[in-house]
């Protein structure tokens, strides 16, 4: 059966005290966002359709660099969560089966969650997901009868005895494309926040007969992110969680605490991550590569049995293949470092080709900017620069080449040369003596003024 996803994501998060859309602060460096359609996106839907309202624009532009074919609606007003699913009723034209409604802000549902909620579709005609709060705080409130709903109070309409149940709605819903819209077009405002809530739709759905059904997880699951004491601990909630996944599916982890992953890191099988090492987004290790301590990763690819570090940083556009040797003190920006390369100190490899076993010696620096435009570096295959050469791009060095140590290599290198960019050594006799005794002397009258 064909599934949808709707993602609520119109709020401005006020209490978030912030310029920036709720739905963009960062989780496992992405936005929270991606973490929603994450979930989602593993029911391989046929469409999401991302409501928007506050920061229309820039939460467009995230939800579609996650999913380029998400689709977008948007919400002028914030009316109520029912309202902003009846904005994706353009988007959802033609769309058959179920519909989940997620909301941008809560980014820990899991995808076994949502499939069991599907599953509860099979005996409902509306599905709810709740969670029993240790502290229900301000969640809507769920009136049921064992599985069965009866309606959804939200806290500000709640009175006493309803407060004090503590079977909470997580806003996570479920229902066929055609009964969520029909169901949302007939819920009203009239209620203390003068608001259309989805949560209506469950009194509206059993006054036509029509079964609502509650699927139950972990409060943990539903956290929703309000404030940056929130954020802050849902990153924590994040961090542990893909550490333990990440021993489970095979990778060491020296000192897991002090490990920092992004929502899309996947290591392989057998690598080895050492202490205090931080992903960015987009970084892919394969297995039995290792990454030592002090380490900053993102926007990379390591490919099988490289090693990487101490005190590294690998930005975007590192590709280093397999058994490529990355020593400390080293950054690699948008280059590609073929098999077995080796940059062991002390460098910054940026915009660079480098071929197969190509030695890097310690201090070397491409120069790839000149201050208006950046430019490329091609190194060939087992070549060896001398410590300290300044390759001012664009510049080749063929295959076999060598460079002198300290070396400014501004032309190309034929194949097998070796290329000395430097001034030529002269020693003076004697010289440093007669330097050492004037200097001495100059220090020494000085103390006399004192
Ligand atoms: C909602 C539920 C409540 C539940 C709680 C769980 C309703 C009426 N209430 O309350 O039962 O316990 O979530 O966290 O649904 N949004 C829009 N457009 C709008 C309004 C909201 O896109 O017009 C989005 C928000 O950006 C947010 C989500 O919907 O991502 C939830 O809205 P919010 O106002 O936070 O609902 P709650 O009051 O938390
Ligand atoms: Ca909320």
């Amino acid at each position: 059966m064909q599934i949808s996803l709707i993602i609520l994501a119109a709020g401005q998060g006020t209490r978030m005290n912030s310029d920036l859309p709720k739905v963009l602060h960062r989780l496992g460096a992405a936005p929270l966002l991606h973490h929603a359609m994450a979930a989602g996106q593993a029911l391989d839907p046929e469409r999401i359709v991302v409501v928007t309202g506050h920061g229309s624009e820039a939460v467009s532009k995230a939800a579609r660099a996650f999913d380029d074919t998400a689709l977008i609606a948007h919400q002028t007003k914030q009316l109520g969560t029912a309202h902003a699913v009846l904005q994706a009723e353009t988007a959802m034209a033609g769309a058959t089966g179920d519909t989940i409604v997620l909301y941008g802000d809560t980014p820990f549902v899991r995808t076994q969650t949502l499939a069991a909620m599907l599953d509860a579709r099979k005996r409902h005609a509306v599905v709810v997901l709740g969670f029993n709060a240790v502290d229900p705080g301000r969640y809507g409130r769920l009136i049921a009868k064992d599985d069965t709903l009866e309606r959804i109070v939200e806290y500000k309409d709640a009175n006493q005895e309803e407060r004090a149940i503590t079977l909470c709605n997580s806003g996570v819903i479920c229902a066929d494309a055609a009964t969520l819209f029909h169901l949302c077009h007939k819920v009203g405002n009239t209620n203390t926040a003068g608001e259309y809530y989805l949560t209506d739709i469950i009194a509206l759905a059993r006054a036509e007969g029509l079964s609502a059904g509650l699927v139950l997880c972990d409060e943990a699951e539903t956290m929703g992110i309000n404030t940056r004491a929130e954020l802050a601990k849902a990153e924590a909630a994040f961090q542990t969680n893909a550490r333990t996944k990440a021993l489970e599916n095979g990778v060491t982890l020296i000192a897991p605490e002090t490990v920092f992953f992004a929502l899309d890191t996947t290591i392989g099988r057998d690598a080895v991550i050492g202490p205090n090492v931080v992903f960015g987004p987009r970084v892919t290790i394969e297995s039995e590569a290792e990454i030592k301590a002090f380490c900053h990763l993102e926007d990379c690819h390591i490919s099988r049995g490289a090693d990487v570090g101490p005190f590294a940083r690998l930005r975007a556009g590192a590709e280093l293949a397999e058994y490529v040797h990355i020593g400390n003190f080293v950054e690699i920006k948008n280059s590609v470092l073929n098999e077995g390369v080796k940059v062991g100190h002390l460098s910054y490899i940026g915009d660079a080709n480098v071929g197969d076993f190509t030695n890097i010696g310690a201090g070397t620096v491409t120069c790839n900017y000149d201050g208006v435009m950046k430019h490329r570096t091609h190194i060939g295959k087992r070549v060896f620069i001398g410590s300290d050469t300044m390759l001012v791009a664009p510049v080749t060095v063929g295959d076999g080449a060598l460079t002198a140590s300290g070396s400014v290599i501004t032309q190309d290198v034929p194949a097998e040369a070796l290329a000395i960019g430097r001034a030529r050594q002269v020693n003076k006799s004697g010289l440093a003596t007669k330097l050492y005794e004037r200097l001495r002397a100059i220090k020494a009258i000085k103390k006399d003024d004192i």
